[in-house]
Formats: structure tokens, C-alpha cells, sequence
């Protein structure tokens, strides 16, 4: 395909209007913005929109902890998120809110052509109501204890105990998470978007080459399991646009956040002159491409392309998922500072080292991804400022000794042309969003530029007698290599580029001057261009994240269809959930194999007063049943109790240690007895 001709637009999935952006989002809009970046530098017409998805209960409820209008709250929130998106170079082309007018025709048109083509149907169902409140609740405010395995406090979609799903209406004892009140039961007709009836379209679009294998695999399962209707109405009170012909009813959130990314499009065309239908009418020719995090691959993968094909519209090109961003190996936490805002990293560290690490370590699979902080100070340092800006510090100074002006020749042409005839791999790699590569690749031509200036040591050549000219050409070299480097970093580290750039005294560079060279030109005098990063301000940084008050992430606004759907929320527990959890001396009365199981021991626990506990223990590695019988062990005695494939567990048998003979068992005359708390 000639890059001339080709027509992309691009999207990032839209932030919600009631929190902060952090460093999980930023993971996508970097790796987006790196992606848009390098094809415009390839002078392809490539362009970037999102928005602020500004609807639903969540928002609603946070304007009204705040004490504002809903319209104040997205207003004030999207002023924040372009202020971040601008200080990480996050670059859109139109960053738009889904509350807006042209987000609205758009919603209603696909609404109104769904429902002409029969795909809307109306349906009488069940739905929990808080009278205190005076609202109906979305699954995820209503909580209560599992119908299942008697877990309390569970949400009204899933029991995060056993597993089970179930509907709201099926918690036994349950309450409104907003009031405490208890729900009352009312029927509503609601709308529904048909989207069995997309099956085979859907089948085959998904196996189309528009999504990663990955992806693809899991939406089969989707498929196969059954597609249902798609509840896409909300009653009021609801933050959102009023459905067409049915008084008081709100498309639900999900349903107008991806016409969001068309609406922002819109918007874009009206401003800039743009046909909307080049790229968004059935047989546009134009490329499509969302990236997303992969929990919400079923949106984009499933209800976005139906709706989209229901209403006439063309789908996607491709969707592009990523996985999620752990901190030193673990979800981001409040406690442990690694739950990190993006404003509290620029008031502690530049932006274009975390634009580098994730670059760094980005694959074009959907893996999760560790932000090693340890990892990230060294990588920087010693890639960027012990690798690259080194070149140009160790050289520049003679040049601007010696008149300023680079020679007319260079000392190693062969090293200009390794490095010129790279241009096209990495071009590659840049494309199949293999940045990870892209970035190995780029260090390693800066090893042999490196290797190339130590062994020519203009340093110790500038000494010898009229040496003034072998010296020029050799550093003319080197920083003819510096220029393709920042061009080949260029997408990632922009104002890193445009700091080189004037250094260099050039116009700013685009993927063709890779072939150029630059000679007899002047330079300016060398700046620093890089500091590195020390590791107070990272302590710094996590110290600032703390947050004593263990204050909760946005709430928001995800049902069971958002399989993957935990918010990266803090996983520590407070003194009192760990008071909850009651720790008994049991004797194993009995321990035996069990039949298919590799690792579990099933063991019959004395746990005192004649009580006696059925416990699955994944101990089989360690322990041969007669080893343990006749011992203590420490008993979580108020777990819930669980089904196994091999029967129902009642409790869990906690062992410390490395194992085998170190496992930590109570010893028999440690004057435990069963039924003793433990604590
Ligand atoms: O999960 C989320 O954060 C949503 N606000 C993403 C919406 S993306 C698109 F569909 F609008
Ligand atoms: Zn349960």
C-alpha cells in the first residue's frame, strides 16, 4: 500500500469525566500517540480523536459529591485531562466530551436506523429500586450476600468469593450501596439492542484479521456461550441523552461513549473541512483503528461493531487491546504510592522518560505490563542519557570549539549508512506496534556509534597537531548518527526531538531525512538535553501517590458485561477486615490423595468441640498425607465455604515457609489445641 494514499483515523478509549487520568491510562494514549506520531512523521494523513466519556450514574453521583452540576463536573474534569494529555505530549488532533451536540444526533441516528431495521426490542424486566434514593440501581451499587456461597457483601452482578454471577434481584439481603436502604423490586419495560441476531456477522468479523489472536479466542467464547440482548436504556434520574420517543429514558452510558469517538470525528470534519463519510461510510476505504485496554474488548469487539453495521455505518479496521499496568509487579496501590496520577508524576519527573520505558517494553500483544520503578531508572539512564545524548555530548564541544560548522565529509560513512539503511525496519516495527523492538533496535546502532567515537577518541586525537579536520569529520560522524537516532526516536520522545532539533539547527525532522546527511552546516551550542533520573525523585514521586485515607477509585459504571472489569483499585486491607477473618488450631484428623488432582490433599480437620472441617489443601507437592496427619495447622475458620470440582472446601489451611520440611505445621507440644484462636 503506498503511504500516500492511505487514510487512517484513530482513537483511544475515552477517559471517564470523574477521576483522574493515571498511569494505567496512560499507557494507551502513549502507546497511541507514539503510533499517530511516526505515521504522520511518514507524512501519512493520519488522524487521532477522543473524548471524555461524560455520562452515567457514576458521574452524576461524583457531581453531586461535589456539589455541582453534572455539566460543571465534566467541564471541570476535561480541563484536567487536556492539561495531562498536553504535559505527556499526548497529541489529538480533537479531544471532544460524549455530552455534546453532535454526539447526541449521532446516538439518536444510530438508535433510530438500529430500531427501523427491527434491531430494537422492548422487554419487561425486573429492576431494583432505592426509594431512599429515588432511583434505580445499576448492578453494580446494589450489594449484598452471595446467593451461592453466603459471602455478604458482594456486588449485585458477581460474588468475588465463589465466582458465581447472578442478577441483583437473586442477593439475598440486599442493600443500596448509595443509601443502605433496602431495594424494592419494580418492573420496567426497557430497550434492548438485538445483537443475536448479529451472530454470523460477528463470527466471521471477528476472525477477519481486525483483532489480535488473543482477542479473538476470547470473544469466541463469548459467541459460543450465546449472544443476549443488550439492555441499552437507563431510567431517569440519569446523566446521558433522553432516548427518542421514550420520555424519561437515557441511552446507557456504553451505548453513546463509542459514538463518541465518531461525534469527536464530527466535529473535527466541521472544523478542518474533512468528509465524515470518507471514513466512516460503509464502503469508506479509510483505516479505523481503536486502542483499548483489554477489558473492554467485548464493547469494541461485539455491541460496537453490531450497532455499527446495524446502523449502515462501516466497522473497524482493526482494534488494538493492551493489557493492564501493574507497579512493581503488582495492581497499583494507594498504600504503596504505585497508584500514581499523572499530575503527581509531572510535578515529580519528566514525561518523556515514562514515554520511553513504556515504549521501551510495548509488544503488540495484549500481555499486562510491570512499571518496575527500579528498572525504569536505569533503563532511562543509561539508554537515553548514557546512550544517545552521550554521542552528541562527547562531540559537540569540538565542533563548537572549531567554528561551529560540521565538515563536508564524515570520517565513516559505512556507520551513516548502517544507520540509514535501518530506517526501514524499524519503520516496521513502529507499525506492527513492536515499540519494544523498535527501541532495542535503536539502542543497539547507538552501541556501535558509542564503540565508533571511543575507538576514533576525538578527546585524545585533538591533541595531536593539526588534527583540527580528522577531529571535525569524526564528530560531523557522530552527530550525523545523533540526528538519525532522535529521528528514530522521534515519535516517542518528541520534545527530547525538538530540543536536538535546535541543537542541530535543522528544521524538524520527518521519517525521509533518514536518508539525507547533514554537512558544512552550522550547529548551535550544546545544551544539555537530557538529565537523568534520580532515584530521590522516585521516592518523591511515591511518597507524594500515598494516600493515608485509603480513599477508593472512582466508582464506575461497569456491569457484567465488562468481563474484565476490576478497577485498579487498592488491594490492601484495613485492621478491621483482617479482625474479620478468624484463625483457628485445627488437628488433621484425616489427610488423603485426591483422585485427579495434582497438587490437593483432602484433609478432615478437628477443629474442637467435636467439630470436625472438610479442607481441599493445595499442599500435595510438600506433604505425603501421613506426614501431616495428627498435626496442627492454622485454619481460616470463617471463610466461606467453596465448591470444588471435588466436593465442598470449608476453610483454608494456612502454611508458611519454603516448603517441605520447613512448611511452618504447630508443633504437637506447642500446647495448641484444636478449636484455640489464633491471632
Ligand atoms: O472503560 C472506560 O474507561 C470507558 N470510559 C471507555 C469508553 S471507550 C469508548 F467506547 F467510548
Ligand atoms: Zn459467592
Amino acid at each position: 500500500m503506498s503511504t500516500r494514499s492511505r487514510k487512517i483515523l484513530v482513537t483511544s478509549a475515552l477517559p471517564y469525566a470523574n477521576g483522574p487520568i493515571h498511569l494505567g491510562h496512560l499507557l494507551e494514549y502513549i502507546q497511541t500517540d507514539i503510533w499517530v506520531a511516526f505515521q504522520k512523521l511518514r507524512n501519512v494523513d493520519c488522524l487521532y480523536v477522543c473524548a471524555d466519556d461524560a455520562h452515567g450514574t457514576a458521574i452524576m453521583l461524583k457531581a453531586q459529591e461535589n456539589g455541582i452540576t453534572p455539566e460543571e463536573q465534566i467541564a471541570n474534569v476535561k480541563a484536567e485531562h487536556e492539561r495531562d494529555f498536553a504535559e505527556f505530549s499526548v497529541r489529538f488532533d480533537h479531544y471532544y466530551s460524549t455530552h455534546s451536540p453532535e454526539n447526541r444526533d449521532l446516538s439518536s441516528l444510530i438508535f433510530e436506523r438500529n430500531k427501523a431495521a427491527g434491531y430494537i426490542i422492548e422487554k419487561e424486566i425486573t429492576q431494583l429500586y432505592d426509594p431512599d434514593k429515588g432511583m434505580f440501581l445499576a448492578d453494580r451499587f446494589v450489594r449484598g450476600t452471595c446467593p451461592k456461597c453466603k459471602s455478604e457483601d458482594q456486588y449485585g452482578d458477581n460474588c468475588e468469593v465463589c465466582g458465581a454471577t447472578y442478577s441483583p434481584a437473586d442477593l439475598i439481603k440486599p442493600y443500596s450501596a448509595l443509601s443502605g436502604a433496602t431495594p424494592v423490586e419494580k418492573q420496567v419495560t426497557q430497550l434492548f439492542f438485538d445483537l443475536p441476531r448479529f451472530e454470523n456477522m460477528l463470527r466471521s468479523w471477528t476472525r477477519s484479521g481486525a483483532l489480535q489472536t488473543e482477542v479473538a479466542n476470547k470473544l469466541a467464547e463469548w459467541l459460543d456461550g450465546g449472544l443476549q440482548p443488550w439492555d441499552i436504556s437507563r431510567e431517569a434520574p440519569y446523566f446521558g441523552f433522553e432516548i427518542p420517543g421514550y420520555p424519561g429514558k437515557y441511552f446507557y452510558v456504553w451505548l453513546d461513549a463509542p459514538i463518541g469517538y465518531m461525534a469527536s470525528f464530527q466535529k473535527l470534519c466541521e472544523q478542518n473541512n474533512l468528509n465524515f463519510d470518507d471514513y466512516w461510510g460503509r464502503d469508506s476505504e479509510a483505516e479505523l483503528y481503536h486502542f483499548i485496554g483489554k477489558d473492554i474488548i467485548n464493547f469494541h469487539g461485539l455491541f460496537w461493531p453490531a450497532m455499527l453495521d446495524g446502523a449502515g455505518f462501516r466497522k473497524p479496521t482493526a482494534i488494538y487491546s493492551h493489557g493492564f499496568v501493574t507497579v512493581n509487579g503488582a495492581k497499583m496501590s494507594k498504600s504503596r504510592g504505585t497508584f500514581i496520577k499523572a499530575r503527581t508524576y509531572l510535578d515529580h519527573l519528566d514525561a518523556e522518560y515514562l514515554r520511553y520505558y513504556f515504549a521501551a517494553k510495548l509488544t503488540s500483544r495484549v500481555d499486562d505490563f510491570d512499571l518496575n520503578l527500579d528498572d525504569f531508572v536505569q533503563r532511562v539512564n543509561s539508554d537515553l542519557v548514557g546512550k544517545v545524548v552521550q554521542i552528541a555530548s562527547r562531540t559537540a564541544n569540538f565542533v563548537n570549539k572549531f567554528g561551529g560548522r560540521l565538515s563536508d565529509d564524515v570520517d565513516n560513512s559505512l556507520l551513516i549508512v548502517e544507520l540509514q539503511n535501518a530506517a526501514s525496519g524499524i519503520a516496521e516495527m513502529y507499525e506492527g506496534r513492536e515499540f519494544g523492538r523498535a527501541m532495542r533496535e535503536i539502542m543497539s546502532l547507538a552501541d556501535h556509534v558509542n564503540q565508533y567515537v571511543q575507538e576514533r577518541a576525538p578527546w585524545t586525537l585533538s591533541k595531536k597537531e593539526d588534527s583540527e579536520q580528522e577531529v571535525l569529520e569524526v564528530c560531523t560522524t557522530a552527530l550525523n548518527a545523533f540526528r538519525l537516532l532522535v529521528l528514530y526516536l522521534k515519535p516517542v520522545l518528541p520534545k527530547f526531538a525538538a530540543k536536538a532539533e535546535a541543537f542541530l539547527n535543522i528544521e524538524p525532522l520527518v521519517w525521509a531525512d533518514a536518508q539525507s546527511i547533514l554537512l558544512n552546516h552550522s550547529i548551535n551550542k550544546f545544551e544539555p538535553l537530557m538529565q537523568r533520573i534520580e532515584s530521590d525523585q522516585v521516592a518523591g514521586l511515591l511518597d507524594a501517590s500515598k494516600d493515608t485515607h485509603q480513599a477508593n477509585e472512582p466508582v464506575t459504571e461497569k456491569s457484567k458485561e465488562k468481563s474484565a472489569a476490576k478497577p485498579e483499585a487498592d488491594d490492601t486491607i484495613t485492621i478491621d477486615d483482617f479482625l474479620k477473618v478468624k484463625l483457628r488450631v485445627a488437628r488433621v484428623a484425616k489427610a488423603s490423595h485426591v483422585e485427579g488432582a495434582d497438587k490437593l490433599l483432602q484433609l478432615t480437620l478437628d477443629v474442637g468441640n467435636g467439630e470436625t472441617r472438610n479442607v481441599f489443601a493445595g499442599i500435595k507437592s510438600k506433604y505425603a498425607p501421613e506426614d501431616i496427619e495428627g498435626k496442627l495447622v492454622v485454619l481460616v475458620a470463617n471463610l466461606a465455604p467453596r465448591k470444588m470440582k471435588f466436593g465442598l472446601s470449608e476453610g483454608m489451611v494456612l502454611a508458611a515457609g519454603p516448603g517441605g520440611e520447613d512448611i511452618f505445621l504447630l508443633s504437637p507440644d506447642s500446647g495448641a489445641e484444636p478449636g484455640m484462636e489464633v491471632r
